[in-house]
């Protein structure tokens, strides 16, 4: 197969963790004989350094054109004073309203060679961490009106019908692949929208008798996934509960550095970025963790592209480095050997096997 794929490297440590995932790339397409053509788009701070814009309509189009896209980070402080509609997160945020990526899907599952680096207590872990997060990506308070009026600031939170149900669907789907068990996350005890996201997904569930719905406020979810994450299968959540659970999702993991994700919407190209950020302090230095980035091409391969083996090569690439024992610095741990950036990525084709 051929298959056109728009690459954002971005800020920071982006163009590093993206070229190791090129080279996966480049390798599975050898073994499977695909051939996969890059088109760099720029966004983010560099795009703000260079066109004085963090995501162009000319740069946006080459996404939308795409079969799908691979992003790396974006941002860092050398742009923090910059005007907010002109900030490198705007670039990432009309990117993902341009695609029409309503549907964010963010594991926390933690790697069986990697259960020492969570923060929680041993009996927690073992109990298993292994949820998603559907985290509604183009609606909500991100994207309602944005206004500061002398010494105040007004930003809107609002969601209709159609825009709840397109995600509770995605919920839905997502858990009657898995353990069907759906927790809809909200605040209906306040917000107006969480009351009207609650009656949808209620709604919803009678379409889908075979998935267990249960209903819980947001601040009470911040304190289950830290008491007792194995309660969790499937998580759907509204743009901004959703971006804050899933660090903390990830962190229970013990390794944000590995965790990819994807954005869907109505078409099957999509968005695959890790969920880490552009980490400025360590960029170029050849010591960044690729594993997000790779497993999110890998991501990328099976919701996008249909290569269910191919995407299952790389994730069993990737656990046997973890078995061998190589670390980068950021889960490094007593007895495991240090490896850097790209050699995190050369260690990993070396593992990838084709049919
Ligand atoms: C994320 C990030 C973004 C978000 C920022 C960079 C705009 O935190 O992808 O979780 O808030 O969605
Ligand atoms: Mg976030």
């Amino acid at each position: 197969m051929t298959k056109n794929i728009a690459v954002i490297r971005g800020d920071g440590i982006g163009p590093e963790i993206v070229n190791e995932a090129l080279k996966v790339l480049d390798r599975v397409a050898e073994l499977y004989g695909h051939t996969f053509n890059y088109t760099d788009v720029d966004m983010g701070g560099c795009a703000i350094d260079k066109y004085g814009d963090p995501l162009t309509e000319a740069e946006l189009k080459k996404c939308v054109e795409s079969d799908s896209v691979l992003l790396g980070a974006v941002g860092g402080d050398k742009w923090n004073d910059v005007p907010g509609y002109m900030r490198p997160e705007k670039g990432l945020l009309r990117l993902r309203a341009g695609m029409g990526v309503y549907s964010n899907n963010r594991p926390a599952k933690i790697w069986k060679q990697l259960a020492d680096a969570s923060p929680l207590k041993k009996a927690i872990v073992e109990k298993g961490i292994d949820f998603i997060i559907v985290r509604e990506l183009i609606g909500g308070i991100y994207f309602g009106e944005h206004k500061t009026e002398g010494n105040t600031a007004t930003d809107v939170l609002k969601y209709s019908e159609s825009e709840i149900e397109r995600i509770g669907r995605i919920g839905f789907e997502t858990a009657r692949k898995r353990k069907k068990k759906l927790c809809s996350v909200e605040k209906s005890n306040v917000l107006d929208s969480s009351r009207l996201w609650k009656r949808v997904m209620h709604r919803l569930a009678e379409e889908y008798p075979d998935v267990e719905l249960s209903d819980m406020l947001v601040d009470n979810c911040a304190m289950q996934i830290v008491k007792n994450p194995a309660q969790f299968d499937v998580v759907v959540t509204e743009n901004m509960f959703g971006d804050i659970l899933s660090d903390e999702a990830s962190m229970i993991t013990g390794s944000i550095g590995m965790i990819p994700s994807s954005s869907l919407g109505a078409t099957s190209c999509g968005l695959y970025e890790p969920i880490h950020g552009s980490a400025p302090d360590i960029a170029g230095k050849d010591i960044a963790n690729p594993i997000g980035t790779i497993l999110s091409a890998a991501m990328m391969l099976r919701f996008s592209f249909d290569m269910e083996k191919e995407a299952d090569a790389i994730e069993k690439a990737v656990s046997d480095y973890l078995d061998k024992g190589y670390r980068t610095a950021d889960i490094m741990s007593e007895g495991m050997t240090l490896v850097g950036c790209k050699q995190c990525g050369e260690l990993i084709i070396e593992n990838l096997k084709g049919e």
